[in-house]
């Protein structure tokens, strides 16, 4: 079968024939028929951790084609499924979701509803992942599905852990009005994160104000459904912390902010929007060096990697992070309720790439550049490579 393939000395991918995967007993074997981009998918490319061979990419949609043989019931050849697979973005083995087929955990992928295009689903994994961990996992908000918050951060940690100990990590918020505020609210996962926070005042019946920074030609679409920004502001006004406070009650600042850039100043003007004692969270660790501290950064802004929800052991960076069954079980939970139709997720608006696989490296990878927003754009004068504004490149395979 074909798959797109690291070459790590010329810091590119191609198109090659590589052996067709098997499912162990918990795997399924899906035909893949969609896939999506993620900025980390080209910056290990351009610059590699895995050596040249590896099967590159993360999100993916497609259709179960077999199961291994413990597979619990209620999938079945032919479901059509989501997910992502973690791809050359970590000093591990595994293979990544740029190819014909690959196998992935069964409970780590979603039933994808009739109502979806499978192009739409392959966008919705990772980065609703990414903004649900931060949000619920990290940050303590009310998450609008149960997931398991009692048990052992890591595998060591479970390994040592009396079955009857408990641990709790973080108390339900007792405010029920709360202000949240999203910078960089067209990234994917901005546009994840706002959804999120959304379902999140239904289920409580919490009253959240969704403040968010982006530019001015895309505060109509957050206006609304299913967005729904009670206040924006445009991140080119130098000032712009200074308006997002004026929209908080009586200017004291928000109760929690994430940050969906993470790069440069952005952290820092981010956490002065917080008011004394909220939280914030980031997108890129303070070890990948994106993001500039100030001397007077008042908050630890929490980080996680997506990554962690596969349950695997993840090194990049030289960040070195455990397995965490917490972690897996979160995602797992997260995308049961995207399964069951009251996860209720918009995808991303997408941008339909032409050519599949082979043109990924090309024209994806040329769009999104070796890893930061600032190495973005493209002068080309074909429509689907203009520079990316709230959309998600995907690949019909
Ligand atoms: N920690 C994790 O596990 C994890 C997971 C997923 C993603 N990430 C990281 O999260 C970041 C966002 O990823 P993504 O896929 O969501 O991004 P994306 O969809 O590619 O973001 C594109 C949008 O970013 C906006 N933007 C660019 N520079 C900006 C700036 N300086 N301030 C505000 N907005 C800006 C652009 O707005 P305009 O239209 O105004 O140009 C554009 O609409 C990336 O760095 C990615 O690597 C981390």
């Amino acid at each position: 079968m074909r798959a797109l393939v690291l070459d790590a000395e010329q810091r590119s991918a191609n198109v090659k024939s590589v052996p067709f995967p098997s499912p162990s007993a918990h795997e399924l074997l899906i035909r893949v028929a969609a896939v999506a981009l993620n900025p980390i998918d080209s910056l290990y490319v351009f610059n590699p951790l895995a050596p040249t061979g590896r099967t590159i990419g993360s999100d993916f949609a497609g259709v179960v084609d077999a199961l291994g043989d413990e597979i619990p019931s209620g999938l079945k050849r032919g479901d059509r499924v989501a997910g992502f697979l973690q791809g050359a973005c970590s000093v591990n083995e595994r293979p990544g979701a740029f190819a014909e087929f690959l196998v992935c955990p069964w409970d780590l992928v979603w039933k994808v509803g009739e109502e979806m295009r499978l192009q739409e689903a392959a966008a919705v994994s990772l980065c609703g992942l990414t903004a649900a961990q931060a949000l619920f996992f990290r940050m303590g908000l009310e998450a609008p599905f149960h997931w398991p918050m009692e048990g052992p951060a890591t595998a060591a940690a479970a390994a040592a852990t009396e079955p009857e100990e408990k641990h709790c990590i973080h108390e339900p918020p007792r405010n029920r009005t709360m202000s949240f505020f999203i910078y960089g609210a067209s990234t994917s996962v901005g546009l994840y994160a706002a959804q999120l926070v959304r379902r999140s005042a239904e289920s409580s019946g919490m009253s959240i104000t969704l403040l968010g920074a982006v530019s001015e030609k895309h505060f109509r679409m957050l206006q609304t459904e299913p967005y729904g920004y009670d206040g924006l502001v445009d991140y080119h006004d130098v000032d712009w912390p200074t308006k997002v406070r004026g929209l908080t009650h009586a200017g004291t600042g928000v109760d929690y902010a994430y940050d969906c850039i993470s790069e440069g100043w952005t952290v820092s003007k981010t956490a002065s929007t917080l008011r004394p004692s909220g939280k914030m969270a980031i997108v890129r660790s303070r070890e990948g060096g994106a993001w500039i501290e100030e001397e007077n950064l008042l908050i630890e802004p929490s980080y996680g990697a997506v990554w962690e929800g596969l349950g695997e052991e993840v090194q990049y960076q030289g960040i070195h992070l455990p397995a965490s069954p917490r972690a897996r079980s979160f995602a797992v939970a997260f995308y049961e309720w995207l399964s069951s139709g009251r996860g209720r997720l918009e995808p991303n608006p997408l941008r339909e790439m032409p050519g599949g696989l082979e043109s990924i490296a090309d024209d994806g990878f040329g769009l999104l550049g070796s890893g930061t927003m600032g190495d973005r754009g493209s002068s080309s004068e074909r429509a689907y490579m203009k520079p990316l504004g709230a959309e998600k490149m995907v690949y019909t395979v």
